[in-house]
């Protein structure tokens, strides 16, 4: 089977201010389908980095990346907009849903770009679906205002659903959240991988990373094999 992912030797260099900083020293991945992968590390350890090299939205400096088998290394700014929104889905600490917005509404935003025509018919059975899937279809017409934490989290991951993506990446997405609602959430995105959906979960915390298939750590630049969990 070919691996949705497969990432070796990627490196990154982030020049601030100061003194140029290596943050990541030759990451290797491998994400197959229906596989979850928890990535833990400490705080400045280059996690976000790296998942936001993984989405596309930066570059790395070296190594190389194929996704699906296809050697997207050096993939142009337009080639990797498409995959950003044909491929993956994102969810972050952070909802960043749109305020004036209902919840069925801000899941409607992630099928704004690329998505080719779709009939209203289609659409809203689409955003019900994505809805549904992680438990608040009957909560579609609320606002963000009127929605708890996890309320709230569980709308940013359906939205991230909606374009059906084959690789989810989520940025520890249960940190605003209380224990109960984490552990749902949680749920929520391991359920995706039974439809054969990737998720790479960055966290930190152990008890939910242990739920994953497989638990690395960044240390010094790399990922290794996770130590002892809980
Ligand atoms: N644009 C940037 N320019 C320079 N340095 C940056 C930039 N963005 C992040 N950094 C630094 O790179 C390092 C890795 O940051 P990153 O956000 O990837 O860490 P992290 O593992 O996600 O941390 P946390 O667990 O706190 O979210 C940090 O030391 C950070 O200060
Ligand atoms: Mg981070």
């Amino acid at each position: 089977m070919t691996p949705l992912i497969e990432i070796t030797g990627l490196t990154k260099t982030l020049t601030g201010q100061g003194e140029p900083r290596p943050i990541l020293t030759g990451v290797d991945l491998r994400l197959n389908a229906g596989e979850s992968i928890a990535i833990l590390g400490r705080s400045g350890s280059g996690k976000s980095t790296l998942l936001s090299l993984i989405g596309l939205f930066d570059r790395a400096d070296g190594g190389s990346y194929l996704l699906g088998g296809e050697d997207i290394t050096k993939a142009g700014e337009r080639q990797a907009a498409q995959l950003r929104s044909r491929e993956f889905g994102f969810v972050f600490q952070r909802f960043f849903l749109l305020k004036h917005l209902t919840a069925a509404q801000n899941v409607a935003m992630a099928l704004v770009n690329g998505q080719g025509w779709l009939s209203g018919k289609a659409r809203r059975d689409k955003i019900m679906n994505a809805l549904d899937q992680v438990g608040i279809g009957q909560l579609a017409k609320r606002r963000p205002a009127l929605l708890s934490g996890g309320e709230q989290q569980r709308v940013a991951i359906a939205r991230a659903l909606v374009r059906e993506p084959r690789i989810l990446l989520a940025d520890e997405p249960t940190g605003a959240l209380d224990t109960e609602t984490g552990n749902l959430v949680i749920q929520n995105l391991r359920s995706m991988t039974e439809r054969g959906c990737g998720l790479i979960l960055v966290t930190h915390d152990r008890e939910h990373a242990a739920k994953m298939d497989r638990v690395l750590e960044l240390v010094n630049g790399k990922l290794q094999p996770a130590g002892v969990l809980v």
